[in-house]
């Protein structure tokens, strides 16, 4: 049994009680960590308990928290301006564009629009897919996650908490099953007449030209088909194989513009610059934010150069393409290429590997899954039944909280592990050690 830390400690309790009086209560909180400060991929709270941290805030801490580099990059600018707004034109946003012009995951040059955050870069691709195609309707996944903006929100199939009492969302949104091989909701079989061999994701696309095309939406008013190629808050779920390529198929057939939402997968997360790279398709807008500048806010929506025909003034911001964004931003992406985005595929293979013996040991783990430093492990009741189980998962997390490891809940019942991509071996094991030792003592009490 690892030691356990009495948590939260005082000083965490104190503001605890002064932030339950001012903050909104809206805020999903999995447990009480109050943060003092931290390195790479340690974090101290504020009664000096030491933590692990396999959830780098919502895998955004890419770099590990405060790298010396991207400090001082920051800094740098700081001294020589924070805000000049998009409205002027300043080096390090157009350095930003080039960069992502040369790693955007299509054969064509990009254009992208910069912002502040996810939900931003989401909002922004579904009103240039509309402009760009003049068509009205959108189509996104049951599992997907966006962001809290109406746009971003309608398209989110997430928890009904997150659309209840902020009705009515955006019309035009029509939703159907992310193609979850661990947990298929539609029938399929392995085969097609011609014998070809078949997975779910075929299915899921199937029911898209079967099903909504028949039924209820023409194809050729549909502006955009927005998808995570991981998904991310829906559960840390890899899609079967077939599923982004026959949705890139689909797209080219009518016309349709395919999103990829990579703000959690993306930046060399997946062990590749783009979650989407795994499944050899080129999308038509990538939109990212989270790890792409290390935590200052910070997000991006990457068009193929012929979608971007709307007019100046058509959309703008006040802080996208910020100066101290786009500085961490730059020395984020060099630190990703230079070394992190390979330390994400190394660690990331080792982590699910072990977690893959950790699962033959485990009763309640049913499925591992993940692609490079984002990786999924679904608790379940019962092995054969996959019927999840949430509580457990909670009893996961809290103890793993008070031995030191904080991680995130996803899905139904799923544990994520996040952390900075330059998370050394030795650390990852250790999370493993305790993160296998409360799986042990939920188990136990089950
Ligand atoms: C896949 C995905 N898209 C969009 C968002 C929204 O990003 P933000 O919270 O920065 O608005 C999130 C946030 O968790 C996300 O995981």
């Amino acid at each position: 049994m690892l030691h356990k830390n009495p948590v939260p400690g005082p000083k965490a309790r104190a503001l605890l009680a002064r932030d339950a009086k001012v903050i909104s209560p809206s805020y999903p909180r999995d447990y009480p960590f109050v943060m003092s400060h931290g390195r790479g991929s340690e974090v101290w709270d504020v009664d000096g308990f030491r933590y692990i941290d396999c959830a780098a805030g919502i895998a955004v801490c890419a770099t590990g928290h405060s790298h010396p580099d991207i400090v001082r990059a920051i800094q740098q600018q700081a001294e020589k301006f924070i805000h000049i707004s998009s409205d002027y034109y300043h080096e390090g946003m157009v350095r930003v564009a080039e960069k992502l012009n040369d790693i955007a995951p299509f054969a064509e040059n990009s254009r992208t629009f910069l912002t502040n955050s996810g939900t931003e870069a989401i909002e922004a691709a579904l009103k240039l897919a509309r402009y760009y195609t003049g068509r009205p309707y959108l189509i996104g996944f049951y599992g997907g996650f966006h962001g809290r903006t109406y746009g971003s929100v309608s398209l989110t199939g997430s928890k009904p908490i997150q659309h209840r009492g902020f009705g009515p969302l955006l019309n035009g949104v029509v939703k159907v099953p992310y193609a979850d091989p661990y947990r298929p909701c539609l029938d399929f079989s392995a085969h097609d007449d011609t014998d070809a061999v078949r997975d779910y994701g075929d299915a899921c696309v199937d029911y898209i030209e079967r099903v909504v095309f028949k039924y209820d939406v023409p194809a050729d008013e549909v502006a955009a088909v927005l998808v995570e190629p991981v998904l991310g808050e829906g559960g840390y779920v890899v899609p079967a194989p077939n599923f982004l390529p026959r949705l890139r198929d689909l797209c080219d057939r009518h016309g349709i513009v395919l999103i990829v939402d990579e703000v959690q997968s993306g930046m060399g997360r997946s062990g590749k610059w783009w979650a989407v790279e795994h499944s050899h398709i080129e999308p038509d807008i990538v939109c990212s934010a989270k790890g792409i500048a290390s935590g200052v806010p910070f997000g991006a929506m990457i068009a193929r150069e012929h979608l971007m025909t709307w007019k100046p003034g058509a959309h703008g911001n006040t802080y996208g393409g910020n100066p101290l964004a786009c500085a961490a931003a730059l020395e984020t992406m060099r630190l990703i290429e230079t070394g992190y985005m390979d330390n994400a595929r190394k660690v990331g293979e080792h982590m699910l590997s072990k977690l893959r013996h950790m699962q033959e040991r485990h009763p309640c783990i049913g499925h591992v899954r993940g692609l490079g430093l984002m990786i999924g492990v679904e608790l379940v009741k019962d092995k054969a039944t996959r019927e999840p189980a949430h509580d457990l998962m909670e009893a996961v997390l809290r103890g793993a909280f008070e031995r030191g490891l904080l991680l995130l809940g996803c899905g139904a019942s799923v544990v994520r592990f996040a952390p900075p991509l330059n998370i050394p071996t030795t650390l990852a094991d250790e999370a493993l050690a305790i993160f296998e030792d409360a799986v042990r003592e939920a188990e136990e009490r089950a």
